[in-house]
């Protein structure tokens, strides 16, 4: 999709009384109105859709929805939007009440939000919004410029403490049909536009990045700008081949000991791997978010340096709640929509939940503490 459709989306950041105002037609009493989720009949009430079996966020996701809504509907739209949009209808054509988006791309997945408003069912944003359309009753994320911030902070830390100048920062995006990619990249350049207006960091492969960096808030055009030809498309494979390209026009003295703003694990993963192989890179500092399998086992080897972890566990949690309220015509629960966000048709009232850094230090514990992993001998696996 053209990412001029995403230029009027952005975060508008509001109280919570203003969040209230906004999202509850009964304002007044929201505490006691707050619906009890046994109400709901999850095998027939509600339909889920996720974006991407591949990406093990979504899998997460899913064992989190199965674990917390018994019988609920689960359907992958295996990263195409054409399976996404029959998922879609056949949760429509089925009379659920609710449905759960995780959309593939955020402008793309408006026409079938619109289609379930037709059929009179609530559409629930999970994690990524769905943009140009006032039929979204809720979405469920976490601050994704805080997990950008979490990244980029990293990177700046690492290079203030090992000191000089003309350090080397490559950047990566994710997909720029997802606005949250936006969002991570709007918070990873708080962190990191200074140290390149400054000198500490020289950007390699990014030559928009260098000629915006006296520009400490980017529009969207200009995010754009810089994030279309890094683009990972949240694909790894995509991400390897434009590691191999940044590598291939790199010179030696701009390998060495890297800064590598990686924007996810898979992706990090495949961008790691591809800087490992090359032998004039020393030293790889890399961010990542997700907490996945495999980045969990690269941290604690040093081959990944961090990650972000974002419990599904809160979303679906927070999914319960919703779901109840919708169902029963009650107000949202106010310690569940904090703030809102504004998808280019109306301010849609969003949670904020939290997320957690991790690094080499607390990466066994956070990773055991999860309930996902298991780790044996520095060999981390599924729990089952
Ligand atoms: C999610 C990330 C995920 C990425 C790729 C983003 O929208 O917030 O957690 O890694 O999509 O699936």
């Amino acid at each position: 999709m053209g990412w001029k459709q995403l230029a009027v989306a952005g975060v508008g950041v509001a109280l919570a009384l203003g969040m209230t105002a906004c999202s509850n037609s009964n304002s007044g009493t929201p505490t006691n109105t707050t619906s009890t989720p046994g109400a709901v009949n999850w095998a027939k009430d509600v339909g889920v859709v996720l974006s991407d079996p591949s990406q093990p966020r979504w899998t997460m996701a899913e064992a989190q929805f199965k674990a917390a809504m018994p019988g609920v509907q689960i359907m992958f739209s295996n990263n195409d939007t054409s399976v996404e949009k029959t998922n879609v209808e056949s949760f429509i054509a089925a009379g659920v009440k609710v449905i759960i988006y995780n959309s593939i791309d955020g402008a793309a997945a408006a026409a079938a939000t619109d289609e379930a408003a037709k059929a009179g069912i609530k559409v629930i944003a999970y994690d990524r919004l769905i943009m140009n359309t006032k039929n979204v009753s809720d979405y469920v994320t976490f601050d994704s410029v805080q997990v950008g911030e979490a990244q980029g902070k990293y990177l700046a830390d690492q290079a203030k403490a090992n000191g000089g100048k003309g350090l080397n920062l490559y950047l990566f995006a994710g997909d720029v049909g997802d606005n949250n990619a936006f969002l991570f990249f709007e918070g990873a350049w708080k962190e990191l536009q200074p140290l390149i207006a400054d000198g500490t960091f020289n950007v390699v492969n990014a030559p928009q990045a260098t000629q915006l960096k006296d520009t400490a808030t980017l529009t969207r055009d200009q995010e754009s700008s810089i994030m279309q030809p890094i683009t990972t498309l949240w694909k790894p494979d995509t991400a390897k081949t434009l590691a191999e390209g940044a590598l291939a026009g790199a010179t030696t003295a701009q390998k060495g000991t890297v800064y590598v703003l990686a924007p996810n694990d898979q992706t990090s993963q495949a961008i790691t791997d591809t800087f490992r192989a090359d032998k004039a890179v020393t030293t790889i500092y890399s961010t990542g978010q997700d907490l996945a399998l495999q980045s969990v086992q690269y941290i604690m080897d040093g081959k990944q340096s961090m990650t972000v972890f974002k419990d599904d566990k809160y979303l679906v949690q927070e999914c319960v709640s919703l779901v109840g309220s919708l169902v029963n015509g009650t107000a949202p629960d106010p310690t569940i929509i904090t703030t809102s966000y504004n998808n280019g048709a109306a301010d849609i009232p969003a949670s904020a939940a939290q997320i957690t850094v991790v690094t080499k230090d607390n990466v066994q514990q956070v990773a055991t503490d999860s309930g996902m992993y298991t780790i044996t001998n520095g060999v981390v696996s599924q729990k089952s």
